[in-house]
């Protein structure tokens, strides 16, 4: 593998992916995006231009995928609408990027034999009670409950339909909440961090007792970079490092770590059919391809985390004002 293409590579994972995979590998990257609200092309800079090439373009775009496919050894696949809040506004560009963006990839995937990598969500499998013993496993039922994770759910059956129909080389990973750097300030932990910074409380949905699974973003990335080597063809593979917290307990560490109160947040309105716990069982990663995690502890993450923030303003603040008015709006 000489070449790779990897969409939605200005966003939060697909940036930190491809500084990963450059540092880690020889490959040529393209970087496919289409830079929106949620695009940064800022994530991107100091990138060898030798080894590396931005175009900015829709996944969509049948004739515009099928050139870019053609010229690479393999695609990554992280483009898509991610937020759940934005999905319960307008579903629509949910429907048009993460079901038909995936199709188009894989239509082309298929024509040109290219193997393919799609990067997919522990939320297909629906929420978990906070007092099961169960995690999510591969076999796990697909029980998506937002538009956001239907979508994505509907994607990672289109995936599954070509491989077995059409002999798609592709693999698939589902993994638990990302944190770490380049995350835009919509997502709990930059939101809360940024809104610390701004001498503004954190605000927790509903009571905060919801649990996240939090993983850090470059641990993700070197699980898909495992995959892609040495993943079997057809297989799903489950990325989680164990990090389960609950929102409350996530704030209270921010502030403590930024030197305020614990208590210190406000409790908001619920997101409609908020989903109470997600879990990861990574079992079969760790064993099958000897994947390990390296942010074992996620207060020291958090931290590296809150100062990446506290050192690149000028990455974040274009952002924060008009994601904080549309919050406002939704009574979050
Ligand atoms: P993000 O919203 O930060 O980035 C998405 C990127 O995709 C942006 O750069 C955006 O411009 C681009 N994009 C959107 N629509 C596009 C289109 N039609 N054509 C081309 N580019 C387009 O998302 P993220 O948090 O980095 O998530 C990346 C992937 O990882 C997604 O597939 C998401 O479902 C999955 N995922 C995310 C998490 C998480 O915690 N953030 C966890 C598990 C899986
Ligand atoms: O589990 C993986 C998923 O994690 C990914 O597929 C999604 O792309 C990613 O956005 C994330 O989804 P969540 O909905 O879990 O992430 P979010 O950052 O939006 O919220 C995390 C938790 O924090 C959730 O329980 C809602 C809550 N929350 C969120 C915000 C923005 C708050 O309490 N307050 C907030 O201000």
């Amino acid at each position: 593998m000489q070449r790779i293409l990897v969409t939605g590579g200005a966003g939060f994972i697909g940036c930190n992916f491809i500084h990963y995979i450059m540092e880690h590998t020889g490959l040529h990257v393209t970087a496919l995006d289409k830079l929106t609200y949620a695009g940064n092309i800022e994530s991107l800079a100091g990138l060898p231009p030798e080894r590396f090439e931005f175009v900015q373009g829709d996944i969509c775009d049948a004739p515009l995928v099928d050139r870019m496919t053609a010229g690479v050894d393999a695609v990554v696949h992280f483009a898509a609408e991610s937020h759940n809040d934005n999905s319960l506004q307008d579903p629509r560009p949910f429907v048009d990027t993460n079901l038909v963006g995936t199709f188009t990839l894989i239509e082309a995937a298929r024509k040109h034999s290219t193997r393919f990598h799609h990067i997919s969500t522990d939320e297909v499998y629906g929420d978990l009670a906070l007092e099961d013993p169960q995690r999510f496993t591969e076999s796990s039922v697909y029980r998506p409950t937002s538009p956001y994770s239907a979508t994505k759910a509907g994607s990672d059956m289109l995936v599954r339909a070509w491989v077995r129909s059409f002999g798609l080389q592709a693999t698939i990973s589902n993994c638990s909440n990302n944190y770490g750097p380049y995350q835009h300030v919509e997502k709990f932990i930059p939101r809360q961090i940024t809104n610390i910074l701004d001498g503004n409380r954190p605000r927790l949905y509903g009571n905060g007792h919801n649990v996240r699974d939090w993983i850090h973003v470059e641990d993700h990335s070197s699980a898909v970079a495992a995959i892609l080597e040495r993943g079997r063809i057809g297989e799903t593979y489950l990325i989680g490092a164990d990090g389960e917290q609950s929102n409350r307990v996530v704030v209270e560490k921010l502030l403590r770590q930024m030197g305020q109160s614990p208590e210190a947040y406000d409790l908001v309105t619920d997101r409609p059919g908020h989903d109470l716990r997600y879990a990861i069982d990574s079992s079969k990663l760790r064993k099958e391809l000897g994947w390990v995690p390296r942010f074992a502890d996620f207060d020291a993450g958090l931290a590296d985390t809150v100062r990446w923030y506290q050192d690149n303003e000028a990455w974040w603040r274009p952002q924060k004002a008009a994601t904080e008015t549309k919050y406002a709006g939704q009574g979050h």
